[in-house]
């Protein structure tokens, strides 16, 4: 499938059915993870039947359900740790989604994860992975020129890359951040709000793998 149409098809999933994920697709995940680890030096982690993680979720917003895997997001504390684990965790969300299974990015509504993580690293976020007992729903947007300077003489990798930004998931579906296009090149920023590091390189995933152009 096209990465635009499975970028369509992935919504927050927040309740699991017990159906364990076959070790084919384990494989595919992990090694992916291991690719990733191996070329950007953060720990990226997939820890299989743990239900533990989301039990203490008490909090009605977002509490996930019936989830026993997850991806959990690790590194070395450093200014670009957020953004860095955004990037590549969207990645493996999208990878998901291909091999039939639904995640949800989860920074609050979670335990404590069963996560290695040595001194000097942190946890940024898991995700939970596994079968939905639903396939979630598409989330409202912001007004495209809210979120970019878009306009009529933009190219059309630019209105592309921002279709797929559009349909990228973000904490409490803020959409704080904001891409230009200048002089053929693009840049993104995010703006003041919880996790919106993490979802500037959610976003950047989406734009780049799309068009296969850098963003700034
Ligand atoms: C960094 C980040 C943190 C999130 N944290 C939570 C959370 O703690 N609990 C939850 O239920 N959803 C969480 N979400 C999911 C968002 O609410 C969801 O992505 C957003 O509402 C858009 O919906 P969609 O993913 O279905 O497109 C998080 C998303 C991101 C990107």
């Amino acid at each position: 499938m096209e990465l635009l149409e499975i970028m369509k098809a992935r919504h927050s999933v927040r309740s699991y059915i017990d159906r364990p994920i076959e070790p084919e697709k384990r494989e595919v995940l992990n090694k992916m993870v291991e690719e990733i680890n191996q070329e950007t030096g953060l720990h990226l982690q997939i820890i299989y039947e743990e239900p533990e993680c989301f039990k203490l979720a008490l909090i009605h917003y977002g509490i996930i359900k019936g989830a026993r895997n997850y991806i959990c997001l690790v590194g070395k504390k450093s200014k670009d740790l957020e953004e860095k684990t955004g990037y590549y965790g969207e990645k493996l969300v999208l990878k998901a989604q291909e091999l039939g299974l639904n995640t949800c990015w989860v920074a609050l509504t979670r335990g404590k994860s069963q996560a290695k993580v040595n001194p000097g690293e942190k946890v940024t976020c898991v995700i939970s992975l596994g079968y939905g007992s639903n396939q979630g729903t598409s989330h409202k947007n912001k007004d495209l020129k809210e979120v970019c300077n878009i306009d009529a003489s933009s190219p059309d990798w630019f209105k592309l890359g921002m279709e797929a930004v559009q349909l990228a998931p973000t904490a409490v579906n803020q959409q704080k951040y904001y891409f230009t296009y200048a002089f053929g090149e693009v840049s993104a920023i995010a703006k003041f709000g919880m996790y919106s590091k993490i979802d500037l390189g959610i976003v950047k995933y989406h734009f780049e793998s799309v068009t296969g152009r850098k963003v700034k």
